[in-house]
């Protein structure tokens, strides 16, 4: 049978993102003379003057400081113009008094949407889906996710994800289910007979087994 589904390229965990020259409500971005040396997460939203967009991007602008406080810069970007973006940034300003003042991409083209995977046309064939990219200062994608058209984030994981890749690679560990800052945090696994012996000796963390050893890190 024929397939007959659209696809685009999409980028993967571990890839460079990919680089962009984009207007955006703050002016021209080349991204990789962007935000040099941090974490950059970049979202896309279906449209402008839609509810559940409005939700989100003023969650994102609300947590702001947050995002600030963890050295990371935030993008968003619809397949929208940028007199669009920048009435409906007066518009969400005027009606709640949140100022959407971090860069919008305005995608007109489709340029960086489709590079992003951001476009997913038996989705949408002209709106983005609710995607994160959540990139390290070296410029690589560590986390991706994807949302529908009608089904809005969450900020707290989020942030918890920011907060949980940048823990791990500060640390050299790795997070269990529900990892919140503060708990345990899973020690590697030893790769060696040496090292497992070492593990089953060591009286330091709590052990499950060799394999699955949790500890705690004072901050
Ligand atoms: C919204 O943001 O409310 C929305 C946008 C596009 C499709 C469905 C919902």
């Amino acid at each position: 049978m024929e397939n007959t589904e659209k696809t685009y390229s999409m980028p993967r965990i571990g890839d460079m993102a990919p680089d962009f020259n984009a207007q955006t409500t703050i002016g021209n971005i080349k991204f990789s003379d962007y935000a040099k040396d941090k974490w950059v997460v970049m979202f896309s939203h279906p449209a402008d003057f839609t509810p559940v967009c409005t939700t989100e991007m003023s969650g994102f602008a609300q947590r702001q400081a947050e995002f600030t406080e963890l050295n990371t810069e935030l993008i968003g970007l619809s397949i929208d113009s940028i007199h669009s973006h920048l009435a409906w940034v007066n518009n969400v300003k005027e009606k709640t008094g949140v100022y959407l003042n971090f860069p919008i991409i305005a995608d007109l083209d489709m340029k960086v949407a489709k590079a992003y995977g951001m476009l997913q046309p038996n989705e949408s064939e002209t709106a983005a889906v609710r995607a994160v990219f959540f990139i390290d200062p070296s410029k690589k994608i560590r986390l991706i996710m994807y949302y529908p058209l009608n089904v809005g984030r969450n900020m707290d994981e989020i942030l918890r994800s920011l907060k949980a890749l940048q823990f791990s690679d500060k640390h050299k560990v790795a997070m269990p289910l529900n990892w919140k800052p503060g708990d345990k945090v899973i020690v590697p696994p030893p790769k060696t007979l040496q090292e497992m012996e070492n593990r089953i000796a060591d009286t330091s963390c709590e052990k499950v087994d060799f394999y699955l050893a949790k500890k705690s890190i004072e901050v």
